[in-house]
């Protein structure tokens, strides 16, 4: 087995995604000031280290990003499958002793609703960062997450894997049943197969064909009731798409900070236009 390695090393497409998600955050602890409680699950965490292949800059992961918003989420939930990645963030969080985040070893789509939704009030603003790394995400920890709270549903932050993954599976799944059921449990249902037959038959282009699974996945979202279901992206490796970031959320206010964030243009450290999130003085 190859060791894992540490820092994670990341494209650029992965640290200007994280551009992203910082300026989010740091905009949803502000927006939601008032809230005597907030909660912050990363799905995916990784182990918090990354560095940029292309230039070498250390740069933080997700879980560095969500840990510096001031002010801070009440909890955190971090879930890695991998031991090492999840111990290394763990033992940073241990030696900087922030008892307030929590690091979970296993499949995010057992440890979520098993460990972690149980420990957050349902009526209290909560954020989810789902960022695998390709179909990991089973459709029914979307639908539990989503269900969790009682007068809202949770915000959700999705990576959607289309060109990097979901496309790539599609002809192997029509001669694998494994990875067939991969991507049934990944879109909730075999509605996915209908649409690929239809797209096969309509011969349609890439293009056609990337917006058609989009379009089927935000329903799926806006059908759990969402008022709020927004695609971002596609971010590209040069001329190549490679996946989109999916937005939930039943708040307008925080579908316009996502929308004011998304729509600059960010640059990752090492790059000219680059400026870190501004937060505010304690
Ligand atoms: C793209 S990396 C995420 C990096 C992290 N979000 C960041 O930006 O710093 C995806 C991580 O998910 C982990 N992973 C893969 N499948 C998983 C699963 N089912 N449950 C939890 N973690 C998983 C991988 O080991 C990997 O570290």
């Amino acid at each position: 087995m190859t060791k894992l390695q540490i820092p994670s090393p990341v494209r650029k497409w992965t640290a200007l995604k994280l551009e992203y998600l910082d300026y989010y955050l740091q905009a949803y602890v502000i927006a939601t000031k008032q809230s005597r409680e907030k909660h912050y699950i990363d799905a995916f965490a990784g182990c918090g280290d990354c560095s940029i292949i292309e230039t070498g800059y250390q740069i933080e992961g997700s879980p560095w990003r969500a840990l510096s918003t001031i002010p801070s989420f009440t909890q955190y939930y971090f879930v890695e499958k991998e031991e090492d990645l999840a111990s290394h963030l763990r033992v940073k969080i241990f030696e900087k002793d922030l008892t307030h985040a929590h690091v979970y070893t296993g499949d995010c789509n057992e440890v979520i609703p098993r460990l972690i939704l149980p420990k957050i009030p349902k009526n209290v603003p909560s954020f989810t960062f789902l960022d695998p790394p390709g179909v990991q995400i089973n459709w029914q920890t979307v639908r539990s997450l989503a269900s969790h709270r009682t007068n809202m549903k949770m915000e959700l932050l999705i990576l959607y894997p289309y060109d990097m993954a979901i496309a790539r599976l599609f002809p192997i799944a029509l001669k694998n049943p494994a990875v067939y059921n991969t991507l049934t449990r990944f879109y909730g249902n075999e509605k996915w197969i209908e649409e690929l037959e239809d797209s096969l038959e309509a011969e349609e282009t890439a293009k056609q064909r990337r917006e058609r699974f989009i379009q089927l996945y935000l329903n799926n979202l806006k059908d759990l009731g969402y008022c709020h279901v927004e695609p971002y992206g596609p971010l590209y490796s040069g001329h190549r798409p490679l996946y989109y970031v999916i937005f939930a959320s039943d708040h307008a206010i925080g579908a316009k900070i996502m929308r004011d964030v998304w729509g600059k243009t960010r640059f990752i450290p090492g790059e000219l236009g680059y400026k870190p999130v501004r937060r505010p003085q304690v």
